[in-house]
């Protein structure tokens, strides 16, 4: 039962999960990518908390959508505070900005657990893990290419071929009342027609009924008004260039007028990256648009702003389901195996660490056997091995591992941390 602690075994909580190495290798290697990605547009890492003050999120992610209004951890501390698990990145990032006041424009990268108590299922966590990016202080839309133009670039550098992106505008505080007073004309028209959950609830919030995925509201809103066509001047030109952007890298997007996103800090651009290769529900594997009253919202002066958060498990999703990215575990660039005591193996991979080499080797004095079983498994390219007549001669016998054409050699021990070193690359060589 849900909610209920029970004896039996302790297992990571419902809609959480462990990554193990080696798997997590691959997590290195997408957050480094991204790091790398990130900087060479400017970006520099924030480290947020995190857990936040409720109302930072009340306050500006607002109350009318799912993440904050069902689905946040929000507890009381034992000093009576009332805290939230952050949901998501952006708001933390903000309230930093605001309290800190870093010179404009600002550049944020981050990558952080997010927590929501969903209806977990595959590729949705209770706690997911997202890589994203906030940049402050202008509404150029040129910027808002630069933002799309890295999540995509991330996506190619990890080899995503089938990553769809959908673009919209959300207009701004002076466009956009008179689209909502047209769309709620409309609804007050086809609410029958609309899903369960919509039918009575669509006045308070009418934009997620666009949003929603249930058929009934798909058709019912078929044929709703269009927020782009009540785009001010203002908001029109910002669309216009950000097109013009996109166009001029040569990135492939669709626009989708149903693209409200679930949070209602959005003004202006918004997108949202669909991996083609995974299930329906599930498949949004980056999203993100402006939010250029959020930084006033929570008490900073008016300030402009872009970003967007990519879910890192669901682009490893994508990534297994499109067999790109694969694990590459980093092996050891030798393994010491000491059948002569000890002492050898304890000295040599210090000795092979200390000179920035990855050295292993095996424990307990294990047979010279199981030694060199544990040495493959290792992936390894080279084995040192230490034995009585090694010991007495001063040498260590290095054999190639990963290669059947090389041969084993006697090398002095005091040359092995340097012919370790000196076999990159030539192995044939040995
Ligand atoms: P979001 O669309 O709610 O946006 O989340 C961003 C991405 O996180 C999603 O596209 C998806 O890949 C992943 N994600 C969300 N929820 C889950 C979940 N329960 N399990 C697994 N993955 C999930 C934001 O969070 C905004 N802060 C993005 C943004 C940044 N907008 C402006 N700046």
């Amino acid at each position: 039962m849900e909610g209920t602690s029970h004896p039996g075994p302790l297992r990571a909580p419902r809609g959480t999960h462990d990554v193990l190495w080696p798997a997590s290798a691959r997590w290195e290697a997408l957050v480094a990518t991204f790091a790398t990605l990130a900087r060479r547009s400017g970006f520099g890492l924030v480290i947020n908390p995190m857990f936040e003050e409720a109302r930072l999120f009340h306050r500006g992610i607002g109350d009318d959508n799912e993440v904050v209004g069902k689905e946040m951890y929000e507890f009381e501390d034992r000093g009576g505070r009332l805290l939230a698990l952050r949901p998501e990145g952006t708001a933390s990032v903000v309230r930093a900005f605001v309290e800190h006041r870093p010179p404009l424009p600002w550049k944020a990268w981050y990558a952080t657990p997010a927590f929501r108590y969903e209806r977990a299922a595959a590729g949705r966590y209770r706690q997911h893990h997202q890589v994203g990016v906030e940049a402050l202080g202008t509404d150029d839309a040129d910027l808002d290419v630069e933002v799309v133009a890295l999540a995509a670039a991330f996506y190619a550098a990890l080899g995503l071929t089938r990553v769809e992106l959908l673009i919209n505008s959300m207009g701004c505080r002076q466009c956009r009342p008179g689209y909502m007073a047209a769309l709620r004309s409309f609804l007050a028209i086809h609410a029958k027609a609309l899903c369960d959950e919509h039918r009575d609830r669509w006045e308070r919030n009418p934009l997620r009924v666009l949003d929603c995925k249930k058929d009934a509201c798909r058709q019912a809103t078929e044929d709703a008004p269009r927020l782009l066509d009540f785009l001010d001047q203002g908001c029109a030109e910002h669309f216009a260039r950000v097109r013009a952007g996109l166009d001029a890298q040569g990135l492939a997007y669709r626009v989708e007028t149903r693209l409200v996103r679930g949070f209602d800090y959005y003004t202006r651009t918004t997108f949202e990256f669909t991996g083609l290769a995974l299930e329906g529900a599930q498949n949004a594997v980056g999203g993100g648009g402006r939010y250029n009253g959020l930084v006033e919202q929570l008490g900073g002066p008016p300030t402009p702003g872009i970003g967007f958060g990519i879910g890192v498990e669901r682009v490893l999703l994508a990534c297994d389901a499109e067999g790109t990215f694969p694990v590459a575990v980093p092996a050891p660039d030798a393994f010491v195996v000491d059948v002569a005591g000890g002492d050898s193996a304890r000295d040599l991979v210090a000795e092979l660490r200390r000179a920035g080499l990855a050295a292993e080797r095996a424990y307990d004095n294990r047979s010279l056997r199981s030694q060199l079983k544990v040495a493959d498994r290792s992936g390894a390219r080279l084995a040192l091995i230490v034995g009585p007549d090694e010991l007495a001669a001063g040498t260590v016998t290095v054999r190639p591992l990963r290669r059947a054409d090389a041969q084993q050699q006697q090398v002095p021990r005091a040359a092995v941390v340097d012919r370790v070193r000196r076999l990159d690359p030539p192995e044939g060589s040995l």
